[in-house]
């Protein structure tokens, strides 16, 4: 089957940029599974549902069941080394409309932990994630153009992908992860001179996030016991894309 690499981690800890730059390297795959819990969410919001009410349950999941999401990564120029290398670029479509920015507002960010703690929804997301090739049974026989998988989340290497034969679990203390993300809004758009946007903020989201993935009954937030620690701390992108292509290439 295709080479199977999993990135786990806390929010904001790189795992998507990496995953996606592993990916260039490697000529494989990526899946963004967090896209996933972000557009059941907007789809939520968008109907007025609010996901962190949990009078709303079932409601939230009937729209898990019935969201058709699909994801499309462009890879540049692919390239041997990562110094050259501009990012791939991941669209997201939510029945059919392209949801790739909507779905990354701190709005969204607010609820999508509720939304990803209920198991119907968690099940949805997981049929989904398969039926776009990225479990076992896809990897006997079917077709796929590339060697491999790379796919980041919260619980890929314990619950989507036990048998990957990588996997990562990223960390980075709080204050790092919270300039990189505040950095992040600031290049997608963000004013930072209008107050709201303060690095503390950013950083007891974050934190409040991580710890209801952490904490919550289904497929809670964990590093699988065959994972790889790695603290980004002090590495740069690029420094922990090279590690982990180079442990896949041994
Ligand atoms: O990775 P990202 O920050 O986009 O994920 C958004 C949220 O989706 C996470 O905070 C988590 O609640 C949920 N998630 C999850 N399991 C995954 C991926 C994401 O529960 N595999």
């Amino acid at each position: 089957r295709p080479f199977q690499v999993a990135i786990d981690g806390p929010a904001a800890s790189g795992k998507s940029t990496t995953a996606k730059m592993v990916a260039q390297r490697l000529g494989f795959d990526y899946i963004d599974t967090g896209a996933f819990y972000r557009c059941v969410t907007l789809a939520a919001l968008s109907k007025g549902i609010n996901p962190s009410d949990p009078s709303n349950t079932g409601k939230i999941a009937s729209i898990a069941g019935e969201a058709q999401i699909s994801l499309e990564t462009v890879f540049p120029e692919r390239t041997t080394s990562s110094a050259s290398a501009s990012p791939p670029t991941t669209r997201v479509y939510l029945d059919s409309i392209d949801v790739s920015s909507e779905i990354r507002t701190a709005q969204v960010s607010k609820h999508v932990s509720a939304t990803a703690a209920i198991g119907a929804v968690r099940e949805a997301v997981l049929h989904k994630v398969r039926s776009i090739g990225a479990n076992d049974d896809f990897a006997e026989g079917a077709a796929t153009a590339r060697d491999g998988l790379v796919m980041d989340g919260r619980d890929i290497g314990t619950v989507v992908l036990p048998n990957a034969d990588l996997k990562i679990f990223l960390v980075a203390n709080s204050q790092v992860r919270a300039e990189r993300r505040l950095q992040e809004l600031i290049k997608n758009g963000a004013d930072p001179a209008s107050g709201v946007l303060q690095v503390e903020d950013v950083r007891k989201d974050l934190e409040q996030r991580d710890e209801l993935d952490r904490t919550r009954k289904v497929s809670p937030l964990k590093k699988a016991p065959d994972a790889v620690e790695l603290d980004t701390s002090g590495l740069t992108i690029e420094g922990q894309v090279d590690i982990i292509v180079s442990t896949v290439k041994g």
